[in-house]
């Protein structure tokens, strides 16, 4: 029994936005109620949430947990502290493992050991065998295993036709085929934005429109299907606007933002190096409001962190020849808190919205609500504590080029199934 006493409730799902008690019994919420007026027995485990804020447990649908085969990096067990100590209380892991999960065999083995974790950890599986873009996935039968979507990321689908098919057979299955929009045609050189730093760094850079322009294409595809698509991790002010128009023609997309690209720029690649080369690439300052304001007005609809460990051997390379990618759950909060709400360029209703209920009814989650008589899964945060992003992290990795940035925001307790799964110590 758990009784989170004088915090603020925001649950977007239901609207709330005012102060609230909860009582927790069982793993569920029992009773939701004004301040005070909840009577618990005497042996009651009491959170005071003073001057805190209650809210649906993070949930974040795009996760790489390296989980099999790159485990160095990181595991499922790493992989579910470090979101736990996000705030995060269900993740959707991304396929491009060792071997990618592109076959029933390989997705029941994790998705077995992911049923044991304190979090809700849940699996996407391939779009293509072997993420090479030739030949479909057995969707049918990976969706009946457990795949709560479908995704080749890490790898854009350059051929046409497949993904015709690909989104035809996510429509008829229901279930959301998400992208990693960077056209390999108009690429010149991964992880860093084509432009002043590139030119600085003496790298060919990652040009913008090889992401529109493939957003643009597979909107288009999806016009007459209808299909759940879901763009990954969008950079590019254009693209943001190709998402405006597209939902204003009524065509189905939907789109994710990272905490770093809401928060960070090109010029971060010049101080942190490798730390900060990630795919699609930092851009620009204009880019970072547009997906701010993407954001705000509903056009980008979830914030995913894609959480990318990477082991700090791997990551002292030369910046040119260094995988991209950063780690994002334990920042993720402080980064959006600190760079969209506190300069409130969105509301806190907004923002957390983007980190529950949307991604949740996307992928047809039964999480990132507040209810009373459903599972007990909730984050408690301190909107206004300040602290310094450390050095070492619940991750295995440390791969984080915002070590060092001090923060607003931060998490104090993370409640999965009623139980405490995560405390902060500060
Ligand atoms: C991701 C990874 O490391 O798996 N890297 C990245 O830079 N985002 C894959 C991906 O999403 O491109
Ligand atoms: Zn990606």
């Amino acid at each position: 029994m758990l009784l989170i006493k004088n915090g603020h409730l925001i649950d977007p799902a239901s609207g709330v936005d005012a102060p609230m008690d909860l009582l927790i019994v069982q793993g569920k919420v029992l009773q939701i109620a004004k301040p005070n007026q909840i009577k618990a027995e005497d042996d009651v485990k009491v959170i005071d949430a003073s001057g805190m804020i209650v809210a649906p447990g993070f949930v974040d649908v795009h996760v790489h947990f390296r989980d099999p085969g790159l485990t160095y990096k990181e595991d499922i067990q790493t992989g579910a502290a470090a979101a736990a100590a996000g705030g995060y209380t269900t993740v959707v892991c991304m396929a491009n493992t060792k071997p990618p999960i592109d076959s029933v065999e390989t997705f029941k083995e994790v998705w077995e050991r992911e049923q044991k974790l304190p979090i809700h950890v849940l699996q996407a599986a391939n779009v293509t065998m072997g993420m090479k873009g030739q030949e479909l996935t057995d969707m049918d039968a990976l969706k009946a295993t457990g795949a709560v979507g479908f995704t080749d990321d890490g790898v854009p689908i350059a051929d046409e036709k497949l993904m015709v098919s690909a989104l035809q057979k996510c429509k008829e299955l229901d279930v959301p085929i998400s992208l990693h929009e960077e056209d390999p045609a108009l690429m010149i050189s991964p992880g860093v934005n084509k432009g002043k730093v590139s030119d600085a760094l003496g790298l060919g850079g990652a040009p913008e429109e090889a992401e529109y322009v493939l957003v643009a294409r597979d909107v288009m595809l999806n016009q007459k299907i209808g299909a759940k698509l879901d763009i990954q991790h969008i950079s590019s002010k254009t693209t943001v606007e190709i998402l405006r128009q597209a939902k204003a023609h009524g065509i189905c997309v939907y789109g994710e933002v990272t905490p770093q690209h809401l928060a960070a720029t090109e010029d971060l690649v010049l101080e942190k190096g490798a730390l900060a080369r990630v795919n699609p690439p930092l851009r620009t300052e204009a880019d970072r409001m547009a997906l701010i304001k993407g954001l705000s007005d509903g056009t980008i609809d979830m914030i995913a962190t894609d959480h990318a460990p990477h082991s700090a051997e791997e990551k002292s390379e030369p910046i040119a020849s260094a995988p991209s990618g950063m780690i994002g759950l334990e920042t993720a909060l402080g980064l959006v808190w600190t760079y969209v709400v506190k300069p409130q360029l969105a509301s806190p209703k907004t923002v957390i919205a983007a980190l529950t209920v949307n991604p949740a009814n996307l992928y047809q989650i039964p999480a990132g609500k507040v209810q009373e008589n459903a599972s007990a899964d909730l984050v408690i945060f301190d909107p206004n504590e300040e602290w310094t992003v450390p050095e070492t992290f619940a991750s295995k990795a440390t791969n984080s080029p915002f070590i060092g940035w001090k923060l607003s925001g931060k998490v104090k307790y993370t409640i999965c199934n009623g139980e405490i799964v995560y405390q902060s110590l500060g």
